[in-house]
């Protein structure tokens, strides 16, 4: 059985399931199942437990929120791909739930667009990782084993 304090969910939304093929000279060549399994493995050393998914949609990612803290997940690694810069919905369930929710993204959407300086899941997280590529969940990850969340 998982001891949920151990449980991590790393919650990922729309168009992440093209990683690897989608723009690579910005999101690197790793695909999601490349970054699963090295979430995986550091997640052994750590002794923690991945619970990885993607979805296209806005709701579920909502939904998969309030599933975080039903089950007892000690955090929510959140990539929320476009809607991290429009989902006032996601920033109200971050707010709703106690698990913290550390806010992950490949790329660093403050130096791209304008339209990607806003986050409203970053008013709400407890962190930020973002700039690092693949890494950056691996970085947040660590950030949750050394509690610095
Ligand atoms: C992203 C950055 C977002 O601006 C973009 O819409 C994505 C990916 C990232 O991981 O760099 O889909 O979240």
């Amino acid at each position: 059985m998982t001891d949920a304090s151990n449980l991590i969910y790393v919650v990922n939304g729309p168009n992440l399931n093209l990683l690897g093929m989608r723009e690579p000279e910005i999101y690197g060549s790793a695909t999601l199942d490349d970054i699963a399994g090295m979430l995986e493995d550091r997640a052994r050393e750590l002794g923690l437990t991945i619970d990885m998914r993607q979805t296209n949609h806005e709701g579920m990612l909502v939904d998969w929120l309030h599933e975080a803290q039903a089950e007892g997940a000690r955090a929510v690694l959140l990539n929320a791909g476009a809607y991290t810069h429009t989902s006032i919905a996601l920033l109200d369930a971050i707010r709703a739930i106690r698990t913290p929710v550390v806010e992950v993204h490949l790329s660093d959407p403050m130096t791209r667009e304008p339209f990607r300086h806003v986050s409203y899941v970053g008013m709400g997280a407890a962190m930020t990782v973002q700039g690092h590529g693949a890494q950056s969940y691996l970085i947040a990850l660590d950030a949750v084993a050394q509690g610095k969340i």
